[in-house]
């Protein structure tokens, strides 16, 4: 996903917009551009590659107080100087930032071609400033507001004009913006982080709204032009939270903050001596909540993991039918939705469009939609009818870690919330939250296998092919840890159904290939145990995920990385700590980019 950042105000603009585009990096770029405005014209400085070499063509003694800054994900044109954002309009006068996709810039092009433009890039962004230079007749909002007439697609946008040196108008279809309001200035962005330093209180851009920000007035209409009354909130995370706080990344980082981040999560949530769940997000559709008779949970990689445990969950505590659909399968498949279907969006960023339009889908077939998400004031969270945050603070590693544990977690919470209220026992539920509660103080102990995790990884970094094998609640642990070593380390991995290993993956197995298996204490422990059996006789090294205690397990497997006990239904909090772990180690030594792997980007915001 690209970043997006502006100033208006009475200090140096350049500062603020290269702290803030740097405290985008996490998000993953391959270009970036920054272009400072006065009333003697727009000046843009943009180039390929990394941040620190657009520091290097920066003016530091630019002492503009006006600009906006990007950092571009490739979409239409590789990633060169001139495809590089802020674009300009042919007069010069008007630049545009922009994350998104504008589907029609082929028509439009050909269209302003003909009318005599002549164009610098291939991108779709540049069509745009275009438009917006063609309609420009001394009101830039006007002017923007005239040509997303004629644009489809997604945008968030911010553009500057020479002629109006002190505003930027942006507008937001599909792609996030926040502005953060302080005294005499307004910090535009695509994501709180790039806010946080200078301040706390924020408005939020929805969907179909443009704003028009001077350094001290903002006004929000819809597309439109109907006014929108804005509305000031305070951002819960603080600035703290998004620095690394002495770790080498985040990804390690944001794995040892798992104890601190669950108690944060289920804080004021679980009432032990009642056996009740609260959950003031579901209280106002409680009733319908109840009575759903089918549950469909929707995400994308991670949050799809996250979401099948919240399914094996459900139907264990709701008693309810309850599948897990991708959400870019969901959205184009024409979804059955019956009377009284729930849809629960999982979501860390709250901004994955795959997510997004399945929940839109889901909504728009009369679906009572739940999010599950992180990101307070994200798209999902906005447009569910009910949520719970998960309330683990930002996630800036572009592997997802703690938003694993925390969606897990809170699907936990949903489940006991609806099961207690259908046919749950006060003394299950008690046993559930109770020991629910315990996870916490558990990790804390089982962080203390990192050693061991990295023991392992050593052994067995140099191997391009892993297994990873689960039963019941620990094959979605499976998936997880597979997708973990390989995002990060870029080393294969699959991770299976441990009995569906005998229907071809056997195959694979050659002498000394790494198998990870999750065989906890529980009802398919001893069926996992004969999957390990066999894998050991065709030559894998066993490298077993097992409970405290279990004095079987070391007898068949080359390793073993002991979790604490728990119900086997809350051991997928547990069970992923040391595959997150081996999967950053073997990233590390591996000399991979832990916190930016190539090819991704934090969150997922094009199709
Ligand atoms: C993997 C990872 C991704 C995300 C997925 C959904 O480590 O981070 O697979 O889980 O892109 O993102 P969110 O949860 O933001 O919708």
């Amino acid at each position: 996903m690209c970043g997006i950042v502006g100033y208006v105000g009475s200090r140096p603009a350049l500062p603020i917009l290269v702290e803030g585009l740097r405290r985008l990096e996490y998000r993953g770029y391959d270009s970036a551009g920054v272009a400072l405005v006065d009333e003697t014209g727009v000046s843009v400085t943009k180039t390929a590659g990394r941040f620190h070499v657009l520091e290097q063509l920066l003016d530091a003694n630019a002492a503009h107080t006006h600009g906006i800054g990007h950092t571009r994900w490739a979409t239409h044109g590789a990633p060169t100087n001139i495809n590089a954002h802020p674009h300009t309009d042919c007069s010069g006068r008007i630049a545009v930032i922009h994350n998104g996709i504008i589907e029609n810039d082929r028509a439009l092009r050909t269209y302003l071609e003909q009318q005599g433009v002549s164009f610098r890039s291939e991108t779709d962004t540049e069509v745009l400033a275009q438009l917006i230079g063609k309609f420009y007749e001394g009101d830039l909002e006007q002017a923007v507001r005239r040509a997303l007439r004629d644009v489809s697609g997604t945008y968030g946008i911010a553009v500057v004009c020479s002629d109006e040196p002190d505003v930027i108008v942006a507008a937001r279809k599909g792609s996030p913006l926040i502005i953060g309001v302080g005294k005499g200035e307004h910090i535009l962005a695509s994501d709180a982080a790039a806010i946080l330093a200078h301040t706390t209180q924020v408005v939020y851009v929805d969907d179909g709204e443009m704003a028009h920000i001077t350094p001290d007035t903002l006004r929000l209409t819809t597309l439109d032009a109907i006014p929108v009354p804005q509305k000031v909130e305070e951002v819960e995370w603080s600035l703290e939270q998004i620095e690394l706080a002495g770790y080498e990344h985040f990804m390690l980082k944001e794995i040892f903050e798992q104890p601190d981040a669950l108690e944060n999560c289920l804080r004021g949530r679980i009432d032990l001596r009642a056996g009740t769940v609260h959950l003031g997000g579901l209280e106002e559709r409680s009733r319908e909540l109840i009575r759903t008779k089918r549950i469909i949970l929707t995400a994308c990689g991670t949050a799809w993991h996250a979401a099948l445990v919240g399914e094996y969950l459900f139907e264990e505590l709701v008693r309810v039918p309850t599948e897990t659909e991708y959400a870019s399968e969901f959205r184009y498949r024409n979804p059955i939705i019956d009377d009284g279907t729930v849809v629960i969006a999982v979501s860390q960023s709250g901004e994955t469009t795959d997510t997004q339009a399945a929940l839109r889908e889901a909504k728009q077939r009369g679906a009572l939609v739940l999010g599950v998400v992180n990101v307070v004031g994200s798209t999902i969270a906005r447009e569910t009818d009910i949520g719970v945050y998960l309330h683990v603070g930002p996630e800036i590693g572009v592997a997802s870690t703690k938003a694993f544990t925390g969606q897990v977690a809170v699907l936990a919470l949903i489940a006991c919330y609806l099961g207690r209220r259908k046919h749950m026992s006060p003394a299950a539920a008690t046993q559930f939250i109770t020991a629910l509660s315990k996870i916490p103080e558990q990790m804390r102990g089982l962080l203390n296998v990192a050693a061991e995790a990295k023991e392992v990884a050593e052994k067995y970094v140099e191997r391009n092919n892993w297994l990873y094998l689960g039963r019941g609640y620990d094959y979605p642990v499976a998936l997880e840890g597979a997708l973990k070593l390989k995002e990060i380390s870029y080393i294969h991995a699959e991770g299976l159904p441990a009995a569906e290993m005998k229907h071809g993956p056997i195959a694979l197995i050659t002498e000394g290939m790494p198998v990870v298996c999750i065989a906890t204490a529980g009802s398919q422990y001893e069926k996992i145990l004969s999957n390990v059996s066999e894998v050991r006789s065709r030559g894998g090294s066993i490298v077993a995920i097992a409970t405290e205690g279990d004095d079987k397990i070391g007898l068949l497997a080359d390793h073993v990385l002991y979790v604490p006990d728990t119900l086997e239904s809350l051991q997928p909090l547990l069970t992923v700590i040391p595959l997150q772990l081996i999967a950053y180690h073997a990233a590390v030594l591996r000399g991979c980019n832990v916190d930016k792997p190539r090819n991704l980007a934090k969150s997922v915001t094009v199709e």
